[in-house]
């Protein structure tokens, strides 16, 4: 399973590239704007420069002919840019032209198998089924990749599932056990992957055994 780190730090996005995590990014206006970035195009650079693996960058037109535009100018930007487009009738229309046009499109609020099976039919590369908030309002999250990976086995589409609105580890968990393409986490929940307290507890018994050891022989 890849490994995409949903964020538009660049500290963040540095250190997991450095601890060898990061097969690609993906980001969306809210995470933009928790950065304090009002115009996304030099901080989509910045992360391309950083990484040759896909970056997702969102449009905020909501109409055809704006999304198209303004996705033409984002995949300008650099060679890896993935034009993310909001599962909507016109972002399944701007889909199926860029797609056409050789721009990969990232499908995004994806909430429904069916909304996924939309996607694949329109020619997107990714689809971004969004688990932690369909947790969030009390259904499985994870259930609808289960669905969505059903439904792409049966017909044989190329469309890769990135699960995103990763909460925790049980969510990357759960995406490795069920074979889901792409897992976009959040970095703390990247920190958290590596933590187990058994192993903590161990490398310190070791140490301590270590040093008892020197100190009988010194
Ligand atoms: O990539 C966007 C998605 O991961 C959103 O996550 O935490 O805002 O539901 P969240």
């Amino acid at each position: 399973m890849k490994f995409f780190l949903d964020t538009a730090n660049l500290d963040e996005i540095q250190k997991a590239a450095s601890i060898g995590f990061l097969d690609g990014v993906t980001t969306n206006p809210s995470l933009m704007a928790k950065e304090g970035i009002g115009d996304q195009e030099q901080r989509i650079k910045e992360i391309c420069a950083i990484t040759s693996g896909p970056v997702s960058a969102e449009v905020i037109a909501t109409e055809l002919d704006g999304m198209i535009s303004e996705a033409h100018k984002l995949s300008s930007l650099a060679h890896n840019v993935v034009v993310k487009l909001p599962l909507t009738v016109s972002g399944l229309e701007a889909t199926k032209t860029l797609a056409n046009d050789g721009v990969k499109v990232n499908l995004t609020l994806v909430f429904s198998p069916l909304q996924a099976l939309l996607a694949a039919k329109a020619g997107a590369a990714y689809v971004s089924p969004f688990v932690g908030r369909l947790d969030d309002v009390g259904e499985d999250g994870m259930r609808l990749v289960e669905e969505i990976i059903s439904i792409y086995t049966n017909y044989a589409y190329e469309t890769e599932i990135i699960v995103a609105s990763i909460r925790s580890p049980q969510h990357v968990l759960r995406a490795a056990l069920i074979g889901a393409d792409i897992s976009t986490i959040p970095f703390k929940v990247i920190a958290q992957l590596a933590q187990h307290p058994l192993t903590d507890k161990g490398l310190a018994a070791f140490l301590e055994d270590h040093a008892k050891a020197q100190a009988k022989n010194s």
